[in-house]
């Protein structure tokens, strides 16, 4: 057992999301021998938490099926370079929009079954219902009765915090209006809100932040987009040819402003009926997120049924995916929440890449 058989041997093993090799990446950072102790550290794309127990397993199954008598650790940090986040939210690693061009698509379903998969997988998430007309995620996490605590900060500033349930963050304008208000705010009231939301609330550390954005392509979606260092958008359309329409908008606004679309989503596919497991209706068409994505060259992040469970997931407050019984349902949502962060983390990968070959 030699350091550089072990180097090799490592440098082999593939990063399930990025496709490349640990070798490839420039992964293996160091490999130590000390008799049948090995230990080696790892330089991943984050996020770490997400990557880590995986490699650590498929690392160590290498060598144990080369040295079987190995006692091995594994030590792994995150690769440096990742793109910062900026003066905004310099504690925050991903900020992530949910968006679509057209209303009522399942934006926010989507966004809080997506921060809540987040979690459960152990990431620490943040979920901004940026929503300032219409504000759901106090309904869909159950807060609709709670209120924001907010105080001065010693330079006078505003500052509120979030609620936090299944281990979410959560800020909505919700918690500082009244129910049916926000309809009614107007002009630089309403800026003012959304500039309170975006730049005042403290988030503490973030994996992800989840923005969850009002319907359409207006003034809201373009000072969000221009203002805050997203690290990209997804993009929720529902299967038929007039919600495909506003998508391509959704997705042109995007490339304007140079924020990168990790890919298209469709919700309310289809529909099973409970009774007949076997049938599958396309209520809505079919194949029309797929094929918008192919389209516009981005990624299809998959495809999410029309079921009543998700709806009353939404309206009881709890997001449904966190059901133990939430089975293939609940699969495809994580499932969504799995290809996000592959996503995310090819961008970053991407990105260092570039960083390292103007170095060079
Ligand atoms: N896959 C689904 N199956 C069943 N019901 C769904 C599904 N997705 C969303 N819904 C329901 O459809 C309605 C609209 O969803 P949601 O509020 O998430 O859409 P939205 O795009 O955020 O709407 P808005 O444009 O108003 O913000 C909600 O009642 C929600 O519970
Ligand atoms: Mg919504």
């Amino acid at each position: 057992m030699n350091q550089e058989h072990l180097t090799s041997l490592l440098s082999s093993i593939q990063d399930p999301d990025l496709g490349s090799t640990l070798g490839q990446l420039g992964a293996v950072h160091s490999v130590e021998v000390n008799g049948n102790k090995v230990r080696v550290f790892l330089e991943v794309v984050p996020p770490l938490h997400w990557i880590a127990k995986r490699l650590d397993h498929d690392c160590k199954a290498l060598i144990h099926a080369n040295y079987p008598n190995a006692e091995i650790e594994i030590l792994v940090r995150e690769a440096e370079g990742a793109p910062s986040t900026g003066r905004v939210f310099p504690s925050i690693k991903h900020l992530i929009a949910v968006s679509s061009g057209k209303g009522g698509v399942g934006k926010s379903t989507v966004a809080a079954n997506l921060a809540a998969a987040l979690a459960q997988r152990g990431a620490s998430v943040g979920l901004l219902d940026a929503d300032i007309y219409g504000p759901s995620q106090p309904t869909m996490y159950g807060m609709a009765d709670q209120q924001m605590r907010a105080e001065k900060s010693p330079e006078g500033k505003v500052i509120g915090y979030p609620n936090e349930a299944y281990g979410v963050k959560v800020a909505s304008i919700g918690f500082v209006m009244q129910r049916d208000q926000a309809a009614i705010l107007r002009g630089p009231m309403l800026a003012g809100y959304f500039t309170m939301l975006v730049e005042q609330i403290v988030w503490g550390e973030l994996d992800f932040l989840i923005f969850d954005l009002p319907p359409g392509t207006g003034d809201i979606q373009l000072t969000l987009t221009q203002r805050i260092p997203l690290t990209g958008a997804v993009v929720v359309t529902t299967p038929q040819e007039i919600a495909l329409a506003d998508v391509r908008r959704s997705i042109q606004m995007f490339n304007k402003v140079n924020v990168k679309v990790l890919g298209v989503i469709e919700n309310m596919s289809h529909f099973i009926p409970p009774d007949l497991p076997d049938r599958k209706y396309y209520i809505f068409g079919q194949g029309g997120g797929q094929q918008v994505a192919s389209e516009y060259k981005v990624p299809f992040l998959g495809e999410v049924p029309i079921d009543v469970r998700v709806r009353e997931g939404a309206d009881s407050g709890f997001p449904f995916v966190l059901d133990p019984e939430s089975g293939s349902l609940g699969d495809s949502f994580r499932d969504l929440a799995q290809r996000v962060v592959q996503q995310v983390r090819i961008a970053q990968s991407d990105a260092r890449t570039a960083t390292i070959s103007i170095e060079i």
